[in-house]
């Protein structure tokens, strides 16, 4: 019996105790994977992602503008660009977060040179130019053949504001608005369907009340009109993690009145002492997956109250932002949230998805926080050069599950014990598996299987027994693993952690045998 004792308390009442079942080289697993089970789509929409106007994610980031040495397409980066369009992003969401309520969308149309500068109150005071508007990134989700899912400003902004947003974007008539963009470049409507009403208006966007709230939503989503050709699923601002209490009051108020409801969950220690990206230990690891993995309680917390309000599920609950949170890379700006990405925040993208599968008859969508340079992105840049991050591995490697029927299935393998520990944000004692697991059928009839085995010293035979299926031919596969939990690519290094085929399975009679490394992360494909 091994037990790791959770160091750096700053107080003494240490209730947190992570003990794992055994400490064996090789360890077994079992699955059950039910092949004629499946019921659900996994909404493709689980794997957006968030674009916000905080530190390099725009400007450096996606756009360089035109007259950038900077290779780009009509000001586009053009590695961000190519990288981005091989992920298959679904969804994007611009332009916050917290900057969508100080943003006024008129201060970003027109000729650049009449646009007016801001401030970005909310990170780092940074002069924000508006060069990327609505016309930079409506384009760019036309280029990306994603959908966009535009943040409108509730809190320091009109109803009228927003309004005429919604005209301006989607009327093909003979409108003012319509008109004022065609005078601008842009002769037919964009196609937008997601449309945010405020974002974390407890907080950043208004600091109000769930109840104040309810009833704010439900003034501005009566005039965000849908123009013809167009259909707007509007989403109301939802809860921050364990805020209940936010769901309840909104789904009894105006859930009537709203097609999503949005919540956030980061993977975030302390606020006030977050942790390193890439300097941590196995103990910080493992809380890590244990905040992590919390999601699906927090996320089977939210449905219910909306099962109560909403039976029949109209009403979708939209993870729009979720993540880690770890502090800024020294010598980097304050304030503009540029952090590492190591294996460990790999890890915390398959197991959170691995659980978002689970709950797609509401979860609808999920956007990771964010694409590029702020907190756990897709992609790093520096000036001319771009490093891909595990993060962005596994997003690929897990691509393969977009639109697919998720297939249920049983682990059944060692775990941990966690004890809830306030210094780890951690809210509930519970069992961390070492193996955890998703399936699903692709619209050709094949079946992938995604493997995560988090244990950092222990192999794991992972035993997968076939039900409601043939015998696969064969299984190919790849896999994301490094050295070291706190691997990460740099722009001098950039292929340090990066899949690599796997071949580690042996098939016999509706069963696969799986071999898998410690601290790896598979996806296997049958044949
Ligand atoms: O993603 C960074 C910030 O986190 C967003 O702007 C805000 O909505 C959240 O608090």
């Amino acid at each position: 019996m091994k037990k790791i004792l959770i160091s750096g308390f700053l107080f003494a009442a240490a209730t947190a105790l992570l003990t794992s079942c055994s400490n064996s080289a090789q360890q077994g697993a079992t699955i059950t994977l039910h092949a004629d089970k499946g019921k659900q789509i996994i909404p493709k929409e689980i794997y957006g992602q968030f674009a916000e106007h905080l530190g390099t994610c725009i400007y450096g980031g996606l756009w360089v503008g035109e007259d950038s040495d900077i290779p780009n397409i009509n000001g586009y980066r053009t590695d961000v660009f190519e990288a981005l369009k091989a992920l298959h992003v679904p969804v994007l969401r611009w332009p916050g977060g917290c900057f969508a309520d100080e943003y006024h969308w008129m201060d970003g149309i027109g000729p650049k040179e009449n646009r007016p500068k801001m401030v970005n109150t909310n990170w780092g005071g940074t002069i924000e130019d508006n060069s990327f508007g609505t016309h930079e990134f409506l384009n760019l989700c036309e280029m990306l053949g994603c959908e966009p899912y535009i943040s409108g400003n509730v809190g320091s902004g009109t109803v009228e504001e927003l309004d005429k947003w919604v005209e301006y974007m989607t009327s093909k008539g003979d409108s003012p608005m319509a008109n004022l963009r065609r005078q601008n470049g842009r002769e037919k409507p964009w196609k937008v369907k997601y449309l945010g009403v405020g974002n974390e208006s407890w907080g950043c966007g208004g600091n109000m009340t769930a109840e104040y709230y309810a009833n704010v939503y439900r003034r501005y989503a009566t005039y965000c009109r849908n123009y013809k050709g167009n259909r707007l699923f509007k989403v109301a601002s939802g809860a921050s993690d364990y805020d209940y209490d936010w769901t309840r009051t909104l789904m009894k108020n105006a859930g009537r009145n709203m097609n999503a409801l949005s919540l956030h969950y980061y993977t975030v220690f302390d606020w006030m002492h977050k942790g390193s990206a890439t300097k941590f230990d196995d103990n910080d690891f493992y809380w890590t997956l244990a905040k992590c993995s919390e999601v699906e309680s927090v996320i089977k917390k939210h449905c219910e109250i909306m099962d109560k309000y909403d039976k029949k599920k109209h009403v979708a609950l939209f993870l729009d932002e979720w993540g880690t949170w770890w502090n800024e890379e020294p010598g980097t700006v304050h304030g503009h949230l540029y952090q590492q990405n190591t294996l460990r925040d790999a890890f915390v993208a398959s197991l959170s998805l691995d659980i978002f599968h689970k709950y797609t008859d509401r979860l609808k969508m999920a956007n990771i926080a964010q694409v590029v340079n702020v907190l756990q992105s897709m992609i790093l840049t520096n000036d001319t050069a771009m490093v891909l991050t595990p993060t962005y591995y596994v997003f690929q490697m897990y691509s393969v599950h977009q639109n697919a029927t998720y297939l249920p299935l049983d682990v059944k393998c060692a775990t941990m014990s966690i004890s809830a520990d306030r210094h780890k944000n951690v809210h509930e004692s519970g069992k961390l598996p070492m193996i955890s697991a998703t399936a699903s059928r692709d619209r050709k009839g094949k079946i992938h299987i995604s493997l995560s085995n988090i244990d950092l010293e222990n192999g794991q035979t992972v035993t997968i027994n076939l039900q409601g299926c043939a015998t696969p031919a064969g299984a190919t596969g790849q896999m994301l693993t490094s050295a070291g939990i706190n691997d990460h690519n740099t722009f001098d290094e950039p292929d340090v952690v990066k899949p690599v085929p796997f071949n580690d399975v042996e098939i016999s009679d509706g069963t696969l045998t799986v071999k898998m490394p410690a601290k790896s992360i598979i996806t296997l494909e049958l044949q």
